[in-house]
């Protein structure tokens, strides 16, 4: 039985190392022991419901969405910055401010990055986050705690304790503002994911960041790689804060919250301005987005005395870094062919400088977004580069337009090998799905001898690249025609290596059915359906043959499926591959895997999901040995799943079993929980 006193102690310990983990980015346990001190935490809160406390860590998860977002009014108001373009500009800033006081011209000036994320305010009372919202239009924003809960970064309690500063004394109400945003690294991630999932792509960082804010759904915000800097005490009450700006930096992140390790302070002016330009060059350097620095005075008091202009305190100025956009012809569209089959189109540009590089080509993300903002070839485009983010078409001039644009039609045929493309309901991608395409045979032939499906060991990259040049293989049934003595011919080939490989191929006719379902990597089709399809279907004749009412018939299987599946067993050119795998052998009957039966009833009404290489379990076996204990196992991470089994180099699922709090168990606990 927990007590009370153990509850709280966890949940300190829990705080603090979030904090060495998101604040610091130096974490001292390990995932696997952080999830277990989560995990305990929550078996506390189900078994006592009356001690959850408001800062409880299991917070961030698990809110229900809104049907809108109540308003909130800022204690005071929520300012803007006036700009300065260049070194005269905010030397002008300076010569007018001293004007109107001259204790400016003996003042210090911090200089801080200027962060391009979205304004957010945030409230503490008795130092527990109670209130996050939207800048709005500065004087009442949008309540979005709910999603700014699930922002790993942002402190639930504050001091937040195991920090010697723990003993900083905390106002009973405060307000602080930062900057919310998606650093780029991540925010490129998430476009590689979108787009190989043939979903819609995101512009740029901010866009997605204040996208991902305003989502009814917290779930999906907490879905979202965003963090945060603060920078500001809007007000505070029952408490004293610093004065000075560099002061009242190092008091936040004193408190716990993180704050921007690059800001300075000086006691001249040009020193101040030489930092600020100095970064312009670095900008890339930093994991966010940033359009210039913020010059402030650090006597806080004195900045708050020189008042405002309009919505612009007069005690700071933004320092503007040069925008990287520029306008450039789009000399024509081309297309790619990706690691999926996902058709992305592309802006050939009439080459051009941006930010000291000289771009020729940027991202159109799809065609969809083509149509919508009218991009024709020929077209005066605008692009943008930020960051390391690749550079991107935002729109067209329109005005600049002479009539001899042209629209564009996206291809109906695949520009690698001239195959009909495929679209597939829900999704805006459209897909090359033939297995042959050049473009996608290195990938094809990866996919095929991974260790999930065919596991062919030996053949890594680089020998399919060199299998594929020699013109040996055009397609995954030419491995098995493979000829000792054509391998040994090529470079690097000796007796051991070649016999090694011609043997892993071999016995590759070995695997099951479900392998070899999953290993033709059909549009939607993974490990988890495969296994189903080859239970429903011992024969891949009869598969390749089936209509999508009797794939609809599996449960779990829904129209777009059932339609991939329909659609990739009828071409032609897929047809032939089965025949070629047929006719050199590789042709399993639906078996069962090494575990058979149903062995108990243990794990009955619980679903499990798998991701990563489990430690002697193939997918197969784990799929087999849940279910013969009675369990279920899906594809996706959800709610409803009981256990996600955690293998090495998990995907995306681990981090959304984490976000929903789903437990986590190895191999090893799945065998011992199954007793
Ligand atoms: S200070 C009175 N500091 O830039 C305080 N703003 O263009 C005014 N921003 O609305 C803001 N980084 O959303 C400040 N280090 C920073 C900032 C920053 C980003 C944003 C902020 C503001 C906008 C002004």
């Amino acid at each position: 039985m927990a007590n009370k006193s153990h509850y709280e102690e966890l949940i300190e310990k829990i705080h603090f190392h979030n904090y060495r983990y998101h604040v610091m980015d130096s974490p001292i346990i390990s995932d696997a022991e952080f999830d277990k001190l989560l995990n305990e935490l929550k078996r506390i809160e189900a078994e006592h419901p009356d001690w959850i406390t408001a800062d409880s860590p299991t917070r961030r998860a698990g809110a229900k969405p809104a049907d809108r977002f109540d308003k909130v009014r800022h204690p005071a108001p929520i300012l803007s910055l006036a700009n300065a373009f260049g070194a005269d500009d905010a030397r002008a800033w300076l010569e007018r401010v001293s004007k109107i006081d001259d204790r400016v011209e003996k003042a210090k000036f911090v200089v801080e990055p200027k962060i391009d994320g979205l304004s957010v305010v945030l409230h503490y009372r008795d130092g527990v986050f109670v209130q996050g919202a939207t800048r709005g239009d500065g004087e009442v924003g949008e309540d979005i705690t709910q999603n700014l809960r699930t922002i790993r970064a942002i402190p639930l309690k504050i001091p937040v304790s195991g920090k010697q500063s723990s003993v900083i004394s905390v106002p009973k109400y405060l307000v602080i503002r930062g900057e919310a945003f998606m650093p780029v690294k991540e925010f490129e991630a998430l476009n590689r994911k979108l787009e190989e999932a043939g979903e819609k792509t995101y512009q740029n960082p901010r866009n997605t960041a204040a996208g991902s804010l305003r989502q009814l759904d917290p779930e999906l915000t907490a879905s979202r790689p965003l963090t945060i800097l603060v920078y500001q005490i809007v007000h505070a009450e029952g408490g004293k804060v610093p004065t000075s700006q560099w002061e009242l930096l190092e008091y936040l992140k004193a408190l716990g919250f993180p704050v921007t390790d690059i800001a300075k302070r000086f006691d001249d002016f040009e020193k101040a301005i030489a930092y600020t330009e100095s970064w312009e060059k670095k900008r890339d350097e930093l994991d966010y987005e940033t359009d210039g620095m913020v010059i402030k005075i650090d006597d806080l008091t004195l900045a708050a005395e020189l008042g405002f202009v309009g919505k612009d305190p007069r005690g700071a100025i933004a320092f503007k870094f040069p925008a990287r956009e520029v306008t450039t012809t789009l000399n024509d569209i081309g297309v790619a062919v990706g690691r999926t089959g996902v058709l992305t189109p592309y802006a050939v540009l009439e080459p051009v400088e941006i930010g000291g590089v000289i771009v020729e080509r940027a991202t159109l993300h799809n065609f969809d977004y083509i149509a919508e903002k009218d991009i024709r070839v020929g077209d005066r485009v605008l692009v943008k580069r930020a960051g390391e983010v690749i550079p991107y078409v935002i729109g067209p001039v329109v005005d600049a337009r002479r009539g001899k644009e042209k629209k564009y039609k996206p291809p109906t045929k695949c520009p690698a090998c001239g195959q009909d493309v495929e679209h597939f309901e829900g999704e805006v991608a459209w897909y090359c799905v033939n297995a042959a395409c050049p473009a996608q045979l290195v990938r094809n032939i990866e996919h095929y001898v991974s260790r999930g499906a065919m596991d062919i060991e030996g053949l890594g990259i680089k020998i399919v690249e060199q299998l594929i040049e020699s013109g040996l293989v055009k397609d995954v049934a030419d491995l098995y025609s493979l000829k000792r003595d054509q391998l040994l011919a090529l470079e690097g080939f000796k007796d051991k290596k070649t016999d090694n490989l011609l043997t892993a191929i071999e016995n590759s006719k070995g695997q099951s059915l479900a392998r070899l379902i999953a290993a033709l990597g059909i549009h939607g089709v993974g490990e988890v359906m495969a296994g189903d399809l080859a239970a429903a279907f011992p024969e891949l004749e009869a598969l390749s043959k089936s209509s999508a009412e009797e794939l609809m018939q599996i449960e779990g299987l829904g129209p777009n499926i059932a339609e991939s599946i329909v659609d990739w067993f009828a071409r032609s050119s897929n047809q032939k591959l089965l025949k070629k795998l047929k006719a050199v052998g590789m042709w399993p009957k639906g078996g069962k895997s090494k575990v058979e039966g149903r062995m108990s009833n243990a794990f009955d009404g619980l679903t499990f999901v798998v991701t990563g290489t489990l430690p002697t379990f193939s997918r197969d076996d784990a799929k087999a040995f849940i279910e013969s204990h009675g369990g279920k196992v899906t594809d996706s991470v959800s709610k409803k799943t009981s256990y996600l089994v955690l293998g090495e180099n998990p995907g995306s699922k681990f981090d959304k079993a984490k976000s929903l709090g789903v437990k986590i168990i190895g191999e090893g606990d799945l065998k011992k929980l199954a007793k």
